[in-house]
């Protein structure tokens, strides 16, 4: 039996996997950073692969944009293929006037303007959180590579194009650092899983000095984080 938007046999996905919005990432993660890969789901086009990296199974798949397709695919994989560690890796725009573009962002917390998260929370505020393990995992191994990385909280919006310069000022009176679309509802799915879940980001644009980086720059950048993760999960 497969899911309704991924028709993989039931074990092809290692417990581990990388979640990149576009499945064209997915690819190139798999094919820059991983041996042995499997292209193992492509319904709509939505790229999903396993492989490994140096010696651990790892799956990447595409989640899409936004809370409704990340929770998704992401609801699937865990509870169908059994995912136990999900790892959103993406893009933000900056909040926070010290970050620059390409920078690293970890999300410990996730804020929203989403719905989503209240429908399952009959109308409460559900506190949106990274699994503190995973956390802990990656930064010991952020630490002891003396990376340059910001560790905060950031903003899950459902609209991309609604940032107006009074909602920027409100962000950054309430600390969060970042503007993403996806991680506010990846962690409240995980928490009902059961399931680990975080959000590393690179910065690809800045709402502050509305910067914005091109389709190369953000290849490199994107590069350097995968890497990081990658060798912070398997350490
Ligand atoms: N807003 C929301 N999501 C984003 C942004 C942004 O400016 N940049 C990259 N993802």
């Amino acid at each position: 039996m497969t899911t309704p938007h991924i028709n993989a046999p039931r074990d092809a996905f290692a417990a581990t996997c990388l979640l990149p919005g576009d499945p064209l990432r997915a690819k190139f993660i798999a094919e820059t950073f991983l041996e042995d890969v499997t292209c193992v789901t492509s319904v709509r086009n939505m790229l999903g692969f396993t492989g490994h990296y140096k010696g651990q199974p790892i799956s990447v798949m595409g989640t899409g944009m936004g809370m409704p397709s990340c929770v998704l695919y992401s609801t699937e994989l865990m509870e169908f293929y059994g995912v136990q560690r999900l790892v959103r890796v993406g893009s933000c725009g900056a909040v926070e006037p010290s970050l620059r573009l390409n920078d690293i962002v970890i999300a410990h917390a996730a804020s929203t303007d989403s719905n989503m998260n209240r429908k399952h929370f009959a109308g409460m505020d559900y506190s949106a959180a990274a699994s503190p393990r995973l956390l802990q995992r990656v930064l010991n191994y952020v630490d002891q590579q003396k990376a340059n990385v910001a560790v905060g909280q950031i903003f899950s919006t459902d609209n991309f194009y609604s940032a107006p310069v009074e909602q920027l000022k409100l962000l950054q009176a309430m600390g969060i650092i970042a503007v993403e679309m996806e991680a506010a509802g990846l962690y409240a799915a995980a928490a009902k899983y059961k399931a680990q879940a975080l959000t590393v980001l690179t910065v690809s644009d800045s709402l502050v000095t509305d910067e914005h980086l091109d389709a190369a720059a953000r290849e490199a950048g994107f590069s350097q984080m995968i890497e990081l993760t990658l060798d912070a999960l398997v350490s």
